[in-house]
């Protein structure tokens, strides 16, 4: 099952073209202090690429702390937050924090702390900000559940994946049903008072939705999660309605203003990250950069941050044009883009003449934009996955001529 989807998913520009594009001979610090000049509000996001084991499903995960040392990458994520500090103008403030990876938790409670206390110390933090790190069950103890909570965490994104102690075995994850209770237990005893759940589907071959809902739904009314993102494994063609009207009918509804599925809307917003490869999302006058850290190895990763080296970095910027294609790409379908924020940085013509020639499947209800189903009476050919085919759709009608070219080279 894995791979079957991977090379269908819903990104722009494709990989390929990144790297041309990244070819620029600006340097990327300078772009960066440019763009962090000029817009004001930014989210951090800190990366953590570090994991207890490797789950077999996962693509996101690396190698155990102790390869790198959780002192030693502590200090360059701190020494890469120095490098935004020095460019970061005063009236600047940071909107929201999360800390992903991997596994952040893997660092330890005193390295989580110097790392924390570090980012509150010197940035300006809007009040009442959401502060969020992912973190596996197995992961948390109580002394790692106080730490946080007393360091300003106010959001864990628990990974729990599944109730299911057979299939956490079959994919390889070190996890019991009772390590998820006490996270949660530690976690609320701690003072934290959000903790969302991530699920995942599909987690094994055969998987039903009735299977799925028997292993969950006893131990959600149990647990009474703020949240829940539930992810089918690899692919986002199909969203458990079921699953989510069965929550919502045990009286477990989440606060409206809380992310009911992950994969939520990001784009437009700026995301400054740190952290070994972690790339950082920039809007400018509605124009998209990138910036990546590039470093091929965690040796080369620490060695050009304690040498200040500036190629550590590479980006690219799209045109306003092309930056409106990629928002379009990925949101037409789930999760929906607002109107009124598109007619805002972009322009209401630049959205109609971009959209043009899939204008008949496109329909804007409530501010949302969508598109509608019927757009498969247009495509050459169609498969039984929606996936596949709303991206042939995208990369007939949206896709730019390079990319193009660049996906058909590989296929
Ligand atoms: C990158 S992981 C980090 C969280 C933490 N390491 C954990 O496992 O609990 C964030 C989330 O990505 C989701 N994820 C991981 N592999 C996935 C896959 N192949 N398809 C869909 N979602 C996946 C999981 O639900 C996971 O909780
Ligand atoms: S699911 Fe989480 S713990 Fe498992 S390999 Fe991926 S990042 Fe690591």
């Amino acid at each position: 099952m894995l791979g079957e989807t991977s090379k269908w998913h819903l990104n722009y520009p494709p990989k390929n073209v990144e790297s041309i594009l990244s070819k620029s001979s600006e340097n990327s610090f300078q772009v960066r202090k440019k763009i962090i000049k000029q817009a004001h509000d930014f989210s951090l996001y800190i990366h953590v690429p570090f994991c207890i084991s490797k789950c077999a499903y996962c693509t996101y995960n690396g190698p155990h702390i102790q390869t790198f040392g959780a002192k030693e990458y502590v200090d360059c994520l701190i020494q890469e937050i120095n490098w935004i500090l020095k460019d970061f103008p005063k009236k600047n403030k940071v909107l929201s924090v999360y800390m992903g990876g991997g596994t952040p938790t893997i660092l330890g409670a005193k390295e989580l702390k110097r790392l924390i206390n570090h980012i509150f110390t010197n940035f300006k933090i809007k009040k009442n900000t959401t502060f969020s790190l992912e973190a596996t069950p197995y992961s948390i103890d109580k002394k790692i559940a106080k730490t946080l909570s007393e360091s300003g965490v106010n959001r864990i994104y628990l990974g729990v994946q599944s109730f299911n102690e057979e299939k956490l075995k079959q994919v390889r994850r070190p996890q019991k049903i009772k390590d998820v209770y006490n996270a949660v237990k530690w976690l609320r005893q701690a003072g934290i008072q959000f903790i969302s759940f991530d699920l995942l589907y599909d987690l094994v071959p055969n998987e039903t939705e009735d299977d799925f809902l028997k292993d969950t739904l006893v131990h959600l009314r149990k647990l009474k999660p703020n949240t829940v993102s539930v992810i089918p494994l690899q692919h986002y063609d199909r969203y458990p309605e079921k699953i989510a009207q069965s929550y919502e009918l045990n009286k477990l509804k989440p606060k409206r203003d809380s992310e009911y599925w992950r994969y939520k809307w990001l784009e437009l917003k700026n995301i400054l990250a740190i952290g070994y490869r972690a790339s950082s999302y920039l809007w400018n006058n509605g124009q998209y950069t990138k910036i990546r850290s590039q470093p091929k190895s965690h040796s080369e990763y620490k060695q050009k941050v304690q040498t200040n080296n500036q190629e550590i970095y590479n980006h690219y910027s799209l045109s306003k044009k092309e930056s409106l294609k990629r928002i379009l790409i990925r949101h037409l379908h789930f999760p929906k883009i607002p109107f009124t924020k598109i007619k805002e940085t972009f322009g209401e013509k630049l959205f109609w003449e971009v959209v043009k020639p899939i204008r008949q499947y496109i329909s804007i209800e409530n501010n949302l934009i969508s598109i509608s189903p019927e757009y498969n009476e247009i495509l050459p050919f169609k498969t039984k996955n929606q996936q596949i085919n709303y991206f042939i759709l995208t990369f007939i009608y949206l896709y730019s001529k390079e990319a193009q070219d660049e996906i058909l080279l590989r296929l």
